[in-house]
């Protein structure tokens, strides 16, 4: 995943934060920020079966020993998608974000382009994709519509450095 063993430095490492690839035992930590972080928050099994999927790596931050912030990341035939991302509420705005997606971004290489979808009343999220360096390149008429919600969705891309 990211042109890069399991296991391996994803990049540089950060003072106090330890990047790292997620494990099952990971799970219950990014499911508690999970349930604080979105209003259709993904479950247990949503988390097993992303994380057990071909092409598919979870990236935890650490902090004390703790997961402070995770993403899930899946390739697909033309880009990478960022699937899932939070940093835990009481961190927020103190850089676990940039961290885990610079991480990504620096290890991205051949997988760019990287693309996340985001809400549109999720103005933080679109605010923080337009830090690191994406673009709003579509809006997805009723994106969230199986979940019987009319809002749409912005896709960012990432088209590297
Ligand atoms: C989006 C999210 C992951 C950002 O994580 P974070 O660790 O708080 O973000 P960072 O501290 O790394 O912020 C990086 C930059 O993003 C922007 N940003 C982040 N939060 C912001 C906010 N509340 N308001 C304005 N800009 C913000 C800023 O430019 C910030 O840089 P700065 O602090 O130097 O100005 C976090 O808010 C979160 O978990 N939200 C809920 C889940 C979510 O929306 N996920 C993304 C969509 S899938």
């Amino acid at each position: 995943m990211f042109g890069l063993k399991r296991g391996v430095a994803l990049a540089e490492p950060v003072a106090h934060v330890d990047v790292r690839f997620a494990t099952a035992r990971d799970i219950q930590q990014m499911l508690e920020i999970e349930l604080l972080s979105f209003d259709r928050p993904w479950n247990r099994l949503d988390f097993m079966l992303a994380m057990r999927q071909e092409g598919v790596a979870a990236v935890t931050a650490e902090l004390g020993g703790a997961v402070v912030a995770y993403a899930v990341i899946t390739q697909r035939a033309r880009h990478t998608e960022i699937w899932n991302l939070a940093a835990a509420p009481h961190l927020r705005r103190r850089g676990l974000g940039r961290t885990i997606v610079e991480r990504v971004q620096a290890s991205a290489g051949r997988l760019a382009p990287l693309r996340a979808i985001v809400s549109e009343r999720n103005l933080v999220g679109q605010l923080f994709f337009k830090a690191l360096g994406f673009r709003a390149t579509k809006i997805i008429r009723g994106y969230y519509a199986r979940c019987g919600d009319d809002q749409d969705a912005y896709r960012f891309v990432w088209k590297g450095n």
